[in-house]
């Protein structure tokens, strides 16, 4: 048995909060990609209220489902995993038309995600459903990697955000050690929807340290990425990048932006075709995306990503039971309206040379976006994510010099985030600005 298999398989979990997003389409898209880069995945449709990843690869009514696994038909869920038309990706499917398996047992949840441990295979991308039942988001929770599915709409934002509220504080439980800090934990918490993670974790800090240590490593090593769908064009973009932004200021986790699929004909018809889209043809954005993505899971050192989220000495940790009583659930709803929040941090696309100064030095760059947060830049060197740096506007009228860190780097360039003291008329003066060279640029 090699070291991987022993490792049991790769686990990426599909997740958004809201049906209709295109989970399953990228679940399916996903596993082809890693099928057709050489790995041997199984597709779980853990959508345990409305499984239909099936018909998407056309296939009916599957003669086997998990229900075989959860009534004792079949010994290991291995015996469930029904072939594919892609070589080397099979699937399980989930329990088709029955009602109620939405809200499946305690016991039959915990049984799921031991069988899928131990699946026979590369990768196992899991199809969760939508919603913030425990049930979804403990399966969301048990893979290695999570990718956040949310199309720019309103209202599948705004369930994207509460699911991974929902998601995190549910992991936050299990961080728990012993009673005192499960105790702890469940008084730090408050109802209030504009706490944010990081005022949770202060308070936590007063009472048990090393318990507010042990969540830290969890939001750091959180492992979540968020993909857009359905984005109209690259205005739509915007909000996906809202996101990002809000789920890192309030649940204080980093939720890069991988990439977007475009709203097309082509992929609304593979499903009506019920046939995967990904495609080998130049030009195929969707499914160089997805591609990217695959292969990106695939280089994953899984054991590394367990051992990060691994609390070590975890003998006294409470039973799920005891923690899922002590620990109130997150309030559902939105800190602050996310409209607001996109609207706060618009961002204006630009091409302005800067001096971008770090350690000392000044080298040159280019500003391609700028928000009143801070700005994206391309820039060729090496820096690292939290850095001090200076931005040299010298081209533009007044020549500002704002001072940020880097919030994060990219193989194209950087995130800076301007410090929160800048004074607004220094951010309404480069806005102002910003905004005039785009109405320029449209006129032209
Ligand atoms: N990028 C896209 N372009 C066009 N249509 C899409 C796209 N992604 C999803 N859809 C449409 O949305 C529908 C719902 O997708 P699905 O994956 O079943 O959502 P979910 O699993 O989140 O409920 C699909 O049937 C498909 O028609
Ligand atoms: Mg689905």
């Amino acid at each position: 048995m090699s070291t991987k298999e022993h490792q049991g398989p790769l686990i990426v979990a599909i997740g958004g909060g809201k049906g209709g997003v295109g989970k399953s389409v990228v679940a399916a898209n996903l596993a082809v990609a890693m099928a057709r880069h050489g790995a041997r995945v199984i597709a779980v449709d853990g959508d345990l209220g409305s499984a239909n990843l099936h018909t998407l690869f056309a296939i009916d009514r599957p003669g086997i489902t998990l229900r075989a696994l959860f009534e004792g038909e079949v010994k290991a869920l291995q015996e469930v995993a029904i072939p594919t038309k892609e070589p080397r990706l099979s699937l399980i499917p989930g329990n088709v038309a029955l009602p109620g398996s939405a809200n499946l047992m305690h016991s039959r949840k915990l049984k799921l995600i031991r069988h899928v441990r131990k699946l026979d295979a590369d990768a196992v991308v899991l199809d969760c459903g939508a919603g913030v039942h425990f049930n979804v988001v403990d399966l969301y929770n048990a893979a290695d990697a999570r990718l956040l599915v949310a199309t720019p709409q309103l209202v599948s934002l705004q369930n994207a955000y509460g699911f991974t509220k929902a998601a995190i504080y549910r992991q936050l439980k299990y961080v728990c050690r012993g009673q005192a800090e499960t105790d702890a934990l469940a008084a730090c918490m408050t109802h209030s929807e504009t706490e944010r993670m990081q005022q949770l974790l202060e308070r936590v800090a007063q009472k048990e340290p090393g318990l507010a240590s042990a969540i830290r490593q969890q939001l750091a090593h959180f492992g979540l990425t968020l993909l857009g769908n359905q984005v109209g064009d690259r205005k739509e973009l915007n909000p996906i990048h809202a996101l990002s932004r809000m789920v890192g200021d309030f649940l204080s986790i980093e939720v890069p932006v991988v990439g977007a699929l475009r709203r097309s004909g082509r992929i609304h018809y593979s499903v009506t075709a019920r046939e995967p889209f990904l495609s080998d043809t130049p030009g195929d954005i969707e499914s160089r995306v997805l591609k990217v993505l695959a292969r990106s899971y695939l280089e994953l050192d899984r054991q590394a990503v367990r051992a990060k989220r691994t609390r070590p000495a975890d003998s006294a940790r409470p039973s799920p039971e005891q923690a899922e009583k002590k620990v109130p659930g997150p309030d559902p709803d939105l800190p602050a309206s996310i409209s607001i929040y996109q609207r706060a941090h618009e961002r204006i696309e630009v091409v302005w040379p800067v001096a971008l100064e770090v350690e000392g030095c000044r080298y040159g760059a280019q500003v391609r976006d700028v928000s009143r947060g801070g700005a994206r830049l391309i820039w060729g060197g090496q820096v690292r994510a939290g850095s001090p740096i200076s931005l040299h506007f010298e081209r533009l009228p007044d020549r500002p010099c704002l001072k940020g860190r880097v919030a994060h780097v990219r193989p194209d360039g950087l995130g800076v985030e301007f410090d929160l003291n800048t004074p607004d008329e220094v951010l309404d003066a480069l806005m102002a600005r910003a905004a005039e060279q785009a109405a320029e640029a449209e006129v032209a």
